[in-house]
């Protein structure tokens, strides 16, 4: 057996004000964003804001339903919402928080993995990476280059 290894890498920031300005206002709109969540089940905010090349952002927060699995992730939202309202305009950074309502995260929360496959749609749809910032509520910010560095080995439209 020939064995294979795939190396990813992140960036670590101490703080959203260790964060580029421009990069810590997109943070701030992802926060702002993450407390409009519709969140009564798990109570677990998310918030997500989508820089486009055209100075746009477009935010999203996690919406929940009585029935659980109807309800849909912030970053899915978020991306969602680009496509649907800016299909030719290219993805630039996405910024993720997230927040519980009874203790403080003080860590990023990062993608669950059908967002990963969500957002790795429109990376591959550009053929440009996406920068992506992960934050809890406070705390250190994860920084990663591209959504490729969340999902190796991603199923994608080559397999169609
Ligand atoms: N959630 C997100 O919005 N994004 C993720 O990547 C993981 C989980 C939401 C879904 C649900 O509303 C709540 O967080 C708890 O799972």
């Amino acid at each position: 057996m020939e064995e294979k290894k795939i190396t990813t890498s992140f960036g670590y920031f101490d703080s959203i004000d260790s964060l580029p300005t421009d990069v810590k206002q997109l943070m701030q709109q992802a926060i702002e964003t993450r407390e409009q969540a519709y969140a009564p089940y798990s109570k677990f905010k998310v918030g997500a804001a989508v820089l486009l090349s055209n100075g746009e952002v477009v935010k999203g927060s996690n919406q929940e339903n009585a029935a659980y699995p109807t309800g849909l992730c912030a970053e899915r939202v978020a991306i969602f919402s680009a496509g649907a309202n800016f299909p030719n305009i290219e993805i630039l950074q996405i910024a993720i928080t997230a927040a519980a309502s009874d203790y403080e995260l003080t860590h990023p929360a990062t993608s669950c993995g059908a967002c990963r496959q969500a957002l790795m749609e429109y990376e591959n749809k550009q053929d440009k990476p996406i920068e992506v910032f992960f934050m809890g509520a406070s705390g250190k910010v994860i920084k990663t280059d591209s959504i490729a560095n969340l999902l190796p080995l991603h199923f994608d439209s080559t397999y169609l």
